[in-house]
């Protein structure tokens, strides 16, 4: 594994491997976790949808991982969410719960983003309560993002609403791309996370990976390109197929 700064904030590792990435991530996700539980006495971490995080989501339940962690102190979160009942397919929360539903997480600690409710903007509005009420001050320890081919991440789509909001923790996003509402943490929540963790692997995301991390010219098309301007640091952890336009 190779570890290459871009800036104060944000730093690359590139990995010979998914399987890899997910151990090194899977290492980070737990050391963050305890420095966050000494520290303020919980760990507030919000996951991120799509395939890429599934195998860090099965090595966090290794017991040489998920015995590192007081998993009774840690509140999960999500950044993005489709408008789907739970149990859908296409649900983060469902993808996710398909490895945290029983150990080690704590009923009472896992905040879904949407379950169902009929007015999204008041969706938003509750779970940026709920933020507010369960992060030490107000922030994430740690935000788990991917990266679309395209340059999303979360659910901030290119020349999207959400991406305008500059005095909100959570929004609605309507993704014309996909002719849907999503639900999504913002900039402003996002980029005031403590630590964020980025997985992207593979040759097709080599591309936009170049545009996100050597430019930072216009964010409203590759939208990842505003992830590390807050107070956090920043880690990518790409393969090298996924690093192969960065020349580095
Ligand atoms: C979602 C995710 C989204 C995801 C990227 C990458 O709801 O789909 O939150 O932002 O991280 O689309 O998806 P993959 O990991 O499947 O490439």
């Amino acid at each position: 594994m190779q570890l290459f700064p871009i800036d104060e904030k944000r730093e690359i590792a590139i990995v010979d491997s998914e399987e890899n990435g997910a151990i090194f991530a899977a290492i980070r996700f737990i050391s963050i976790g305890q420095k966050a539980i000494s520290r303020h006495k919980s760990f507030s971490v919000a996951l991120s949808g799509g395939s890429t995080p599934k195998k860090l989501y099965e090595k966090l339940l290794l017991p040489q991982y998920a015995n590192g962690l007081n998993w009774s102190q840690t509140k999960v979160f999500w950044s993005d969410e489709r408008i789907v009942p739970l149990d859908d397919p296409e649900s983060n929360y469902g993808m996710a719960m398909r490895y945290f539903s029983k150990e080690p997480l704590d009923e009472s600690k896992k905040f879904p983003m949407y379950s169902n409710e009929k007015e999204l903007v008041q969706a938003a509005a509750n779970y940026e309560k709920l933020i507010k009420k369960q992060c030490f001050e107000e922030r994430f320890d740690l935000m788990l993002l991917g990266i679309g081919d395209d340059g999303h991440t979360a659910s901030l789509f290119p020349h999207t609403e959400a991406l305008k909001i500059e005095n909100a923790l959570a929004a609605p996003n309507y993704v014309e791309q996909k002719k849907c509402w999503r639900l999504t943490l913002t900039y402003p929540c996002i980029n005031n996370a403590r630590n964020t963790i980025v997985l992207a692997y593979g040759a097709a995301k080599a591309h936009v990976l170049k545009k996100i991390l050597l430019e930072n010219d216009d964010p409203d098309t590759y939208p990842a390109q505003k992830i590390g301007r807050g107070k956090g640091t920043v880690l990518f952890i790409i393969d090298k197929a996924a690093a192969a336009e960065l020349s580095l």
